[in-house]
């Protein structure tokens, strides 16, 4: 692994994003003793004139949990210096600099010396004049070597015209090896195990296929609604919101061909080629719903025509895939919260046990929370009677994996970033064709063509959505429910 001087520059440091996950992403690293204290620097920077100590106090308390002792929290914080400037002028950015450099010169005696990690924690409306200002006054070095790499984050435009001018602004400054695009379910443990369940198990390879696999879903539900981010979200929508980026990461990988190799250019060669292969959605294949109540946000236009829930199914037009609904289902305000992938097989041909079959095999990822990943099949029911009963092979993490932390997201993402791997970080091309899928059914809905159906808070949604599944293929098993165990 490279050393010598490392520069994280937090932008937007007293923003939600940052408080949330940023920092406290930044500091489960240090914990884990990838942030070195003697090679590491935190610099937040935002327009707000506040000292160092009042940045420190801002974070601490998003840091403190059970199990980091206070003395840790204020280490880290020690590290964290503050600088504060406008997002588009050179002033703030020139002192940034001297700050980083200062740094650089009392660690340069190594190799490796001026890496510079820009970790935007902004509105995209900002993103091209900070990359002009980082692109023109805070380059790291070239005689310490090192690099220079910035972080963004969603929303990357909100159509595809938007998201390619955003693109080429940023292109222009920074080549693709140095942007980091961040969809932070690419950074969620079971999503980062897809490859290794789908390339590396015999079970799987012969049954992936329209042969055996009669739909997908790839479903998000939360049971809390926008919660003072109305005005963000209100612009957006859950298909930008959710939908657009961290479902169809999910479904690239469910659905992409095994790549040439590991080599994240190989593995996003292969999503890119999902995404293309994607026919438009059809409206039929698309409802829509609002959650009573939305409106109520001051901060949400009383006419708000913008979706919370979505099902949009996707068909994807090839040889492996022809004719298999992806149905994508997203919402908020719903009655549960989790996130999961339910890939239901077809019926087996000429079954002798049909009069008492409960129900489908289904392989079910359960991404959060209690991750698991599990099989639902049908065996005899133990007893004296020769009947069938639908139970489950069942790999529970919390059960399998004891004593295991499993990383944040933000966490491995972060650190991929810093060492240089790009796998679980979207392309452009990447980008450009998702926001491609989507773009016409977004226009619609933007233009008022086609309106949310309003559902109840702490329901399922709307009833359209369910009918939708069924008539797409995917057969609900009643009588079983699956229970995470409990240790
Ligand atoms: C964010 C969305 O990207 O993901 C939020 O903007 C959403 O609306 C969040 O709540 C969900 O992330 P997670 O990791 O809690 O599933």
């Amino acid at each position: 692994p490279e050393t010598g001087s490392l520069s994280i520059i937090v932008l937007g440091a007293s923003g939600d994003l940052a408080k949330k996950k940023t920092f406290p992403a930044l500091f489960n690293l240090y914990r884990q003793g990838f942030l070195p204290p003697d090679e590491v620097h935190i610099f937040g920077y935002a327009r707000t004139k506040i000292s160092d100590d009042d940045l420190r106090n801002r974070i601490r308390g998003y840091l403190i949990n059970d199990a980091s002792p206070l003395e840790d929290v204020s280490k880290f914080l020690q590290l964290i210096k503050y600088v504060s400037g406008s997002y588009d002028a050179a002033e703030g950015f020139q002192l940034l600099d001297k700050e980083i450099e200062k740094h650089e010169i009392s660690k340069s005696s190594r190799e490796g010396s001026s890496r510079r990690l820009f970790y935007l924690a902004l509105p995209p409306s900002v993103y091209p004049s900070v990359c002009r200002m980082i692109r023109k006054y805070c380059m790291n070095k070239s005689d310490l070597g090192g690099w220079t790499r910035i972080v963004v984050e969603k929303p990357f435009g909100k159509d595809l015209d938007s998201a390619e001018q955003l693109s080429s602004q940023i292109g222009e400054l920074f080549d693709e090896p140095q942007i980091y695009r961040i969809d932070h379910y690419l950074g969620k443990e079971l999503v980062q195990n897809l490859l290794v369940l789908r390339f590396a198990n015999r079970f799987f390879l012969p049954l992936w296929n329209r042969d055996n696999i009669d739909n997908v879903q790839i479903v998000f539900r939360e049971d809390f609604g926008t919660e003072g981010r109305g005005g963000y979200f209100d612009e957006y929508g859950i298909i930008r919101d959710i939908i657009q980026n961290h479902l169809l990461q999910v479904l690239c990988l469910v659905a992409m061909e095994k790549p040439v190799s590991l080599k994240p250019e190989h593995i996003r060669d292969e999503k890119v080629k999902v995404l293309q292969s994607v026919l438009p959605i059809k409206d039929e294949e698309v409802v829509l719903g609002q959650y009573e109540g939305y409106r109520d946000d001051p901060t949400v236009p009383d006419h708000s025509n913008t979706p919370t829930f979505a099902t949009v199914i996707l068909r994807i037009h090839n040889e492996r895939w022809e004719g298999v609904p992806f149905i994508l289902k997203a919402g908020k305000a719903l009655n549960s919260r989790k996130a999961e992938i339910r890939v239901q097989f077809k019926d087996v041909p000429g079954d002798i046990f049909k009069c008492q079959k409960q129900g489908r095999n289904e392989f079910v990822i359960r991404l959060q929370p209690s991750e698991a990943m599990y099989m639902k099949l049908t065996v005899k029911q133990p007893g004296l009677e020769m009947s069938t009963v639908q139970s489950e092979l069942d790999l529970s993490y919390r059960q399998r994996y004891q004593g295991v932390t499993i990383p944040e997201a933000y966490e491995r993402l972060i650190l991929d970033t810093i060492r240089g791997d790009q796998q679980h970080f979207v392309r452009r091309d990447e980008l450009k064709a998702a926001w491609e899928i989507f773009t016409p059914l977004l226009h619609r809905i933007d233009n008022g063509e086609m309106k949310p159906i309003p559902y109840q808070t702490g329901s399922r949604g709307p009833a359209e959505a369910d009918e939708l599944s069924a008539k797409a293929g995917y057969v609900q098993t009643h009588g079983y429910i699956w229970i995470p165990p409990t240790l």
